[in-house]
């Protein structure tokens, strides 16, 4: 058989179950839409088992609001294109809604790009990458590629980063990356602190703060004013946290234009999903959406501290959708033994490693945390359930046993 015939049976194969899956969806169209639904949650949780309680990557249990799922239904006929208007009228929005001009605003397919595209033009072989420690590991893969000398610095005792020992700790630093609230802790660092780092820090470099978390702790408290005010800042966002919508990705930069514009030759000004697009705009102009969101955090966060109070346990005051509980034994032991139990809580941070990093899920996801801990701390002994191998490899900061990077939240 020729190639082309080849090509030609696959093509008609391929045409074929196409044609039937059509058929089949649009079937599923008329008469069951709620199952087709169902389906889809399920085929999504397929790495966990039936009945899983999943609180390990600080995702959003409630999803896209209504609005951004009406967005994304609506806007698949227009998929063949790719749409620039969309992401122009997104770009307005959201520089409206933070209140800057556009052209101090970049959006992407999440926030870890622009981390990674800011890493890669700011820090080198002599420039190094300055981060808190515990903190969120991911520009400290980047720097990796870039070559630059990882300094991590201890956070305070009050759990915010420690800005003059990061500025003491680097006189060569390319880059200050400030996670406000922090991930794995949850806990601010003030504004001041950030004035005092932009003040103090080597020229030439800048301060990266990401604020992925802020919606649900202190919003007055964005280090955004700052970028208005023409300093060397860059503020990274995201809409995969609080508006749910990580797995349709979708996140923006905010800096002055030029340091905007080095993210460019990274492919910084590449098209977008239209799909991010719109459902974030939509996201945007729900007026309820994070007040509504941050609240219902708040409280099932707060029920989950007085319960874990109550049972004599310690963790960080976080402000954010997770936080840090010290399990007072090693925390690897208490991952497997509530996974076991279908309970999958997250990561492990070698700085601190008797802790466990709690995403906090709905109240009913919390409630089975609790049953599951209880039994857990109790007596954790037996394993019966084999995470899958990249989920049981998450727990080693960041990476797999073959030093790959591990993709984190
Ligand atoms: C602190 C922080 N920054 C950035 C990200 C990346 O998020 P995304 O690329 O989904 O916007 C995460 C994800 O968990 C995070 O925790």
């Amino acid at each position: 058989m020729s190639p082309n015939q080849t090509l030609r049976n696959d093509s008609r194969r391929t045409f074929l179950k196409f044609s039937v899956a059509a058929a089949a969806a649009s079937a599923f169209r008329i008469v069951n839409e709620p199952m087709l639904a169902a389906a889809a949650v399920d085929r999504d949780m397929q790495h966990f088992p039936p009945g899983a309680v999943v609180i390990n990557a600080n995702e959003n249990p409630l999803g896209p609001c209504d609005l951004a799922r009406k967005a994304l239904a609506d806007i698949i006929p227009e998929g063949g294109r790719y749409c620039w208007w969309l992401k122009d009228e997104l770009t307005k929005l959201f520089a409206e809604s933070v209140g800057v001009k556009p052209e101090y605003t970049a959006i992407f397919p999440g926030s870890s790009e622009p981390l990674h595209f800011l890493v890669m033009a700011f820090t080198s072989p002599t420039r190094s990458y300055v981060t808190a420690d515990p903190g969120y590991e991911s520009g400290m893969h980047s720097s990796q590629l870039s070559g630059a000398r990882v300094v991590k610095v201890p956070l305070t005792k009050t759990y915010a980063h420690d800005i003059p020992a990061m500025i003491a700790a680097a006189p060569d630093a390319g880059l200050f990356y400030v996670c406000t609230p922090n991930n794995p802790t949850g806990t601010p660092t003030a504004h001041l602190a950030i004035e005092e780092l932009l003040a103090k820090k080597p020229k030439g470099s800048i301060v990266l703060v990401d604020e992925a978390y802020i919606h649900f702790a202190d919003l007055n408290a964005t280090a955004i004013d700052l970028v208005k005010a023409g300093q060397d800042i860059v503020v990274l966002r995201t809409f995969s946290k609080i508006y749910g919508m990580a797995g349709i990705r979708c996140g923006a930069a905010i800096a002055r234009p030029d340091l905007l514009e080095k993210l460019i030759p990274q492919g910084g000004g590449s098209a977008m999903p239209i799909t991010a697009l719109v459902a974030a705009s939509a996201s945007l102009r729900h007026e309820h959406l994070v007040p509504e969101r941050k609240q219902i955090n708040t409280t099932i966060r707060q029920k989950t501290f007085d319960w874990l109070s109550s049972q004599g346990y310690t963790y960080t005051p976080s402000e954010a959708n997770f936080f840090m509980l010290d399990a007072k034994r090693p925390a690897k032991q208490v991952i497997d033994a509530m996974a076991a139990k279908k309970v999958f809580i997250g990561r492990i941070w070698p700085a601190w490693p008797t802790h466990l990093r709690i995403t906090v899920g709905t109240q009913a996801d919390m409630d089975a945390f609790q049953t599951a801990f209880a039994a857990v701390m109790k007596n954790s002994t037996g394993v019966s359930y084999a995470l899958p191998d990249t989920l049981a490899n998450s727990h080693r900061d960041g990476f797999l046993a073959d030093g790959t990077m591990f993709p984190i939240a």
